[in-house]
């Protein structure tokens, strides 16, 4: 087991969720996964025993299914259980969020009942600002605060769909239905690379048959169970 951060390693960054360590290599960066969770901005504040082992295992299996679909992502390897080896990035200050069901803030902004299928995924952008509340953006915020350039964002919208045709259909073959997530990006060199997790704290996975929630909103929402939904989750994506 590896369950303490390393101590060799210089600590670039710390997350709510991850700390990040610099590696010998100057292009290369640790991730390592916590068990902290944090809720509505840091709000409520928790932890999910093993959630380090599972987000990382979960994220890894995620990015080498990407990977072999031709998604080029940061990622380079697990290393260990809670660690993951990967490119270091200039992140582009945007969170990407996908939806295909409505559910959570797309659910109270229009008034869609949670668990009403779109008609098309929906794709929006969020401001990825802490002290802001990581507010909803359009293409024309994006263009006067400098966060991409139309090209670029083009390239975000396109890639981001893709994951979501990608995820959606191996989950749905693991009777999951992918409701929503958020992606982000980030520069390696010139190449725009998807960056960050992808795990039950950054996307919406309910169980096809009973809708149950396989992901944070059982912590954010107090539901209990939150590890067996997590462990559930990675189970059935392994099996
Ligand atoms: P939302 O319904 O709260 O806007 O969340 C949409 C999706 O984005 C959901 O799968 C959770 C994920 N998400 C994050 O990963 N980080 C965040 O800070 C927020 C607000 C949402
Ligand atoms: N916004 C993240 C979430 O709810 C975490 C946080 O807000 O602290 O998933």
């Amino acid at each position: 087991m590896t369950d303490t951060p390393p101590e060799n390693l210089e600590l670039l960054y710390e997350g709510k969720a991850k700390k990040v360590y610099q590696t010998e290599l100057p292009y290369e960066v640790l991730v390592w996964f916590k068990d902290d969770a944090t809720a509505f901005n840091g709000a409520k504040k928790g932890q999910i025993h093993s959630k380090g082992l599972l987000n990382n295992a979960i994220s890894s299996l995620f990015f080498e299914l990407l990977d072999s679909r031709g998604v080029k992502s940061h990622y380079i390897r697990k290393v260990d259980d809670r660690s993951m080896l990967v490119k270091k990035l200039k992140i582009i200050q945007i969170e990407v969020v996908v939806r295909n069901i409505a559910a959570g803030s797309l659910s109270q902004r229009l008034g869609l009942p949670e668990g009403r299928v779109l008609a098309h995924p929906v794709v929006e952008f969020y401001y990825k600002d802490d002290s802001l509340g990581d507010p909803l953006i359009n293409n024309s915020h994006i263009s006067v605060l400098s966060l991409a350039t139309p090209e670029d964002l083009k390239y975000l919208t396109e890639q981001s769909l893709l994951v979501n045709s990608i995820l959606k259909e191996h989950l749905l073959a693991r009777k999951i239905k992918l409701v929503d997530f958020k992606l982000e990006y980030g520069f390696s060199d010139k190449e725009i690379l998807l960056g960050d997790e992808i795990s039950p704290d950054t996307c919406r996975f309910w169980d096809y048959d009973t809708n149950e929630k396989l992901d944070k909103d059982r912590f954010r929402r107090d539901l209990g169970n939150v590890e067996e939904a997590y462990q559930q989750l990675y189970d059935r994506l392994k099996g």
